[in-house]
This record gives structure tokens, C-alpha cells and sequence, in this order.
């Protein structure tokens, strides 16, 4: 086993500022890069596409890197492990096939229903089908679920509350309203209930449960107005408790797994299973093949253990030799946007006030951020900023979060005071 790794982490938000700060916690980094990365990992970024896979291969030879931890879905689902399948060289994240299960809802679902894991009810459309599709949708009752097969930036699910507007997105969305990705759409039964996201670390046989989060989605306080990538998290989450999270883990952590293996699909690296808590059992709103943003910025603080040597335990199939500690306390993030967003805003504000948001024994993770050449901090996305604190309980680490955002300065600079209200 070599003892010191050069890591290449793939992205550019603050899933990968946070993956990036625990992995340089670790001893075993001899090196990280991170491509493009942004103003808060600037010591460690080197401008690679990660779609480009011809320029990140090259990267990883010419730079004898040993390990790429992949944080976005998309260089996943386009099959960027495949490419280094048999090379030596340690890939975090699943092959193409695997990869499926986010990049294509349809097949996610066919999977769900062959090895019996609870989810909605469902049916896929396409142009030749709509009127099935219309069919379905009348044997339901509102609110109505659609979604878009393939992968649309997590902007292709529509909830709609007549059948009247369900029905003519569906055509909108068959037409092309998200491209390729809309042609075929899946149309679900609405379920109803809390939602959390339980991150699975897996080697393809092993498998650790890491710290459970819920996030906060829209954009306004009390959960309203339009969905954003994310606008703050928590972990723990008090529902999921001891009985709760048996059944997540025999009833959909375990039967996925299997059900892997079972079709012949290789699998490693993180699982993100979206549930949705419906009367005390959970059930399965999607699946993702990466980590979740803007949980990691909650649940990378909250693991004890080397990130690094999981990493390794999940590349070389040692993951029943890794043990994964976790720290008690609780932990929320608060995200700073741009004045906007979802919609229009402007980038390159100067953003002040990180030392003053430290002080408040925040962890800042930087997300929509670049670093100019006067060495200034500048926003240059929606979601600039997470403020991520502990406390012993909700209550103190959300104080602490909010302090922080409190403190950060950038023009048209907003932030959710709710995050994590309705779980203390
Ligand atoms: P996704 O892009 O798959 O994460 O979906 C976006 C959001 O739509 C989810 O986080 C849920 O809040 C909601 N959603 C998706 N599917 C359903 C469903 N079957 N029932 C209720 N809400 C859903
Ligand atoms: N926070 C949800 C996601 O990363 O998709």
C-alpha cells in the first residue's frame, strides 16, 4: 500500500471546497489538485475541464496522480471511470453503468421495481405513448410528478397541481422543454412525507452508512418559491433514528446493493439515496451517484475518520477493513446566494467579511467564488458562500451558521434564517 497520495478531486462547488478540506486533513495526501476548483481551494487548482477526459487523463500521467475522487454526477454518467478501468489509478465514483441510476430516471425506477425497493408508483412516456401517459396521469391524484429521463442541472422535476397543467407540460417537456433529457419523461405518484438524503460509501460489496442530512431546497423561508441547487443543510436528522435508519438500510441500502451485483452492475463509490419519510418508512425519491451539495458541507464535517483511507478502502475493495467514526455534535450549513438567484444576477462582487464569519467558529466552504489577480474574493455563481458550524445540538450549530452568513459582505448577498427550523 503506498502510504502518500497525489489526489486529483474533479468539480467546483462547495461539495468539493469540503471534500477538499477533509482530504487535506488527512496525512496520507502528499498532493491535491482540484480542477477548475475555486477561490477557496486556489492553492490546489489547475484549470481542467472534467469533461475534457483526454486533458484529465493526461493530467494524471503527467503528474503521476494515484487517485481521482469525481464530485459532479455528469463526468460519472459520460463514463470518466471507465476510462481509467484496469489503469492502476483509484477512481472514486461508479462506472458508466452504474452511473445509470442517476442518468437515467427511468432505468433508476425499472431497477427500484425488479428488486422489490419501495418507491412511487410510476410510468415512463414518450412522444409515441403520450396518451398512456395522459391515462396514467388521470388514474392519479394531484399533486402530479414529472420528470425528465436524463440528466437536467436538478431542474428537471415539475410538480404540478392540476391535471389540466399536468398534462400539457407533459407535452411541453416531450417536446423539448429540457432537450434530449425530456424525451422520455417519467411520470411518478406524488408521495408525501419529509425527505433526507443518506449517503452510502460502498466498494461494491462493503458498504458504510455515512452521517444522514436533510437540505433545503427552495429558495424562501418556510420552504417556498422556486428549487435552487441547495440553500443549506443539516446532520444529524432527528427522525432518522435507530428504527428508521434499520429500515432504510434493509429495505433499500441492502437490496440495492445486492440488486447490483444481481444485474452485473460494478459499483463503487458513493450512492446518495433521496428518501422520503412516508408515515415512518422510507421511501426511495431518487438516486444519485455522488455526494450531495449542500450536504457534504455538513457531512464531511461530521466524519471523524480519514477520508482518504475510505477512499482507498473503496477503490481496493478494503472498505470491511475501514471503520467510520462519526462526531456527535450537530452540524448545519447556511448558503450565501447571489441577489436573484435561481433566476438572473450578476457575478464579480467583492465578497468581505470570511475572517469575521471564522470568528463565529464557522467552517466556510467557498462555492459560486473566484480569486482575481489582485488576490480579491469574487462571487461568480448563485451559491457563493457556505457557512457550516458545529453546535451540541441543532439549535447552536444553526445560531452559529447564521452568524456567519450574517457576517459575509457582497452586494445582493441572501440567505435562508430557516435552515433546519423545523427539525429542533
Ligand atoms: P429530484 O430532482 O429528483 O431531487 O426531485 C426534486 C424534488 O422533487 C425532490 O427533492 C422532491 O422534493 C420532489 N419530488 C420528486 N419526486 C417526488 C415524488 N414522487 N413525490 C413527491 N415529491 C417528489
Ligand atoms: N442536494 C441535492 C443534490 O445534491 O442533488
Amino acid at each position: 500500500m503506498k502510504q502518500n497520495l497525489r489526489i486529483l478531486l474533479l468539480g467546483s462547488g462547495g461539495r468539493e471546497a469540503a471534500m477538499a478540506w477533509k482530504i487535506l486533513q488527512s496525512p496520507r495526501t502528499e498532493k491535491l489538485f482540484v480542477a477548475p476548483g475555486n477561490a477557496g481551494t486556489a492553492d490546489h487548482n489547475v484549470s481542467l475541464d472534467p469533461m475534457d477526459f483526454d486533458a484529465v487523463e493526461q493530467f494524471v500521467e503527467q503528474n503521476s496522480v494515484d487517485m481521482v475522487v469525481v464530485g459532479p454526477e455528469q463526468p460519472l454518467v459520460a463514463g470518466i471511470a471507465d476510462r481509467f478501468a484496469g489503469s492502476g489509478v483509484k477512481v472514486i465514483g461508479p462506472e458508466a453503468k452504474g452511473a445509470m441510476l442517476e442518468g437515467s430516471k427511468e432505468f433508476a425506477k425499472e431497477f427500484m421495481f425488479s428488486h422489490g425497493i419501495p418507491t412511487a408508483r410510476f410510468m415512463t412516456v414518450t412522444t409515441d405513448t403520450v396518451d398512456e401517459g395522459y391515462n396514467f396521469l388521470e388514474s392519479l391524484k394531484p399533486p402530479y410528478v414529472l420528470k425528465a429521463d436524463g440528466l437536467a442541472a436538478g431542474k428537471g422535476v415539475i410538480i404540478l397541481q392540476s391535471l389540466a397543467d399536468a398534462k400539457d407540460t407533459l407535452a411541453d417537456m416531450l417536446e423539448g422543454m429540457f432537450g434530449q433529457a425530456s424525451s422520455t419523461v417519467v411520470i411518478e405518484e406524488f408521495l408525501s412525507g419529509i425527505e433526507c438524503s443518506v449517503f452510502v460509501a460502498t466498494d461494491g460489496e462493503e458498504y458504510r452508512i455515512l452521517p444522514v442530512a436533510k437540505d433545503y431546497k427552495r429558495i424562501g423561508e418556510g420552504d417556498t418559491g422556486p428549487n435552487t441547487g441547495g440553500m443549506g443543510a443539516v446532520s444529524p436528522v432527528p427522525f432518522a433514528d435507530g428504527e428508521f435508519m434499520d429500515r432504510v438500510e434493509r429495505s433499500i441500502v441492502q437490496p440495492t446493493l445486492e440488486g447490483l451485483r444481481a444485474d452485473g452492475i460494478p459499483y463503487s463509490g458513493f450512492l446518495f439515496i433521496g428518501l422520503m419519510n412516508v408515515d415512518g418508512y422510507p421511501m426511495v425519491i431518487e438516486y444519485n451517484v455522488r455526494m450531495g451539495d449542500p450536504e457534504t458541507e455538513v457531512v464531511m464535517p461530521r466524519i471523524k475518520s480519514d477520508l482518504v483511507d475510505i477512499f482507498e478502502g473503496i477503490a481496493d475493495k478494503t472498505l470491511a477493513l475501514k471503520k467510520l467514526e462519526t462526531d456527535p455534535r450537530a452540524c448545519v450549513t447556511v448558503m450565501t446566494v447571489s441577489g436573484g438567484y435561481p433566476d438572473a444576477y450578476e457575478k464579480g462582487k467583492e465578497i468581505s467579511g470570511i475572517e469575521k464569519a471564522e470568528g463565529e467558529e464557522c467552517i466556510l466552504f467557498h462555492a459560486g467564488t473566484r480569486a482575481d489577480q489582485l488576490g480579491r474574493v469574487l462571487t461568480s455563481g448563485g451559491r457563493v458562500l457556505a457557512c457550516s458550524a458545529f453546535g451540541a445540538d441543532i439549535s447552536e450549530a444553526a445560531g452559529k451558521a447564521l452568524r456567519g452568513a450574517e457576517a459575509i459582505e457582497f452586494e445582493g448577498k441572501y440567505f435562508r434564517r430557516d435552515i433546519s427550523a423545523d427539525l429542533k
